[in-house]
């Protein structure tokens, strides 16, 4: 289903900072990674942290959203989207997607602003983009904060601004399973300094950077990140268009040989803007008659692996599954969700493995 594209270079950077990365030298990569990929994203400053789902918990941390706040975010993303809201002692609401793209839906969040909202989380879900310009307008209409959770958008591009830009914050991350991967690690991107400041402050146990030695202003969390590790993301984004392009690539054939089947959607393609592709999605119309659960068991008889779309979130235990409040109000998201498989994207899939994927969807379509 998924995994890294590692070759030589990572290997030669990551003996660099194995044997090399120590003393006055034991941040080089992260200082280095952190500084690129900001201006890479056209970003003042990157704070690497230890996976994405700490940068996201650092930036509401830094925002000071707390217990009595709501955060929007949409019904359909991986959990770790709005795991922080919950550390954080605030509340997570779910709003609605857009069936086209699957992200989520500005009139949904609209909708949803109560005085208690504080900020909403974004996801481009998959390498999708969502109505950014919409999205921003409701931010900005209601003084609410718009972080964007780009962690599977590398690469993306929304009216010609990369994924990444958005809003007061962003994030990544570089899960074994990603585009860009170090098997686990994050990174807060922000163009605020005083953000910045209070963020570096944040992920090390509330000493400022530089600081006095043993000197803690705050008790706060360790969300440092690793050299070796950092040395590992680097060399894979030193390689980010060949990453990025592979994934783009895979997309792209799953289109083209599923091309003759009426009533299906992968992965659109934005006007103005490119898709990352971290992972390509399959939507089947409901003239098939397929749910995700009956096509991964179909898929899995012919020897084919296939994930689930993300269920609704608020359908599942961990926020008490709440259904019977959310079921009608984000009717898209349940929707979408239920006929929604993600196909195989690993950096080694040959193209006989994709064919043999295309012709298994045909199969079990007709
Ligand atoms: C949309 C989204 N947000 C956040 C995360 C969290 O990333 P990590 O696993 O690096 O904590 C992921 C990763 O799986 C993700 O897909």
């Amino acid at each position: 289903m998924a995994g890294p594209w590692i070759t030589e270079h990572e290997v030669s950077v990551v003996e660099d900072a194995m044997r090399n990365g120590w003393y006055e030298h034991a941040y080089d990569y992260c200082e280095k990674f952190q500084a690129e990929f900001a201006v890479y994203h056209d970003r003042q400053y990157g704070l690497m942290t230890p996976n994405c789902t700490t940068a996201i918990h650092l930036l509401l941390a830094g925002l000071g959203v707390g217990p009595g706040d709501e955060v929007i975010l949409p019904e359909c993303t991986w959990i770790a989207s709005g795991a922080g809201v919950t550390y954080q002692g605030a509340t997570p609401v779910f709003a609605d997607i857009d069936p086209n793209h699957w992200c989520i839906d500005p009139e949904s969040v609209e909708k949803l602003i109560s005085p208690k909202t504080k900020a909403m989380i974004v996801v481009d879900l998959f390498g999708n983009m969502p109505d950014m310009d919409a999205l921003q307008a409701v931010a900005d209409k209601h003084g609410i904060f718009l972080i964007e959770d780009s962690a599977e958008a590398l690469g993306s591009v929304y009216k010609g601004t990369r994924a990444g830009k958005f809003g007061i914050g962003s994030v990544f991350s570089f899960h074994r399973t990603k585009t860009l991967t170090c098997g686990e690690g994050g990174m807060l991107l922000l163009d605020d300094k005083e953000l910045y400041e209070r963020c570096s402050m944040l992920r090390d146990h509330g000493r400022r950077p530089g600081g006095p030695a043993y000197f803690n202003e705050e008790v706060t969390f360790k969300y440092m990140p690793f050299n070796v590790q950092a040395a590992l993301a680097y060399a894979q984004f030193q390689r980010i268009d060949e990453l990025v392009g592979k994934k783009q690539e895979q997309l792209n054939q799953y289109r083209e040989k599923l091309s003759d089947i009426d009533d299906l959607q992968l992965n659109p393609e934005p006007e103005g803007g490119i898709n990352g592709a971290w992972i390509s999605a399959v939507v089947f119309g409901k003239s098939h008659n397929m749910s995700k659960h009956k096509a991964i068991e179909e898929l899995e008889k012919l020897d084919i692996p296939a994930r689930p779309f993300f269920y609704p979130l608020s359908s599942l235990p961990a926020y008490g599954e709440m259904i019977d409040e959310y079921k009608t109000r984000n009717s898209i998201a349940y929707d979408i969700s239920e006929r929604g498989i993600n196909l195989p994207g690993a950096a080694n899939l040959t193209g006989e493995q994709i064919d043999k994927v295309c012709d298994g969807i045909h199969r079990i379509l007709t």
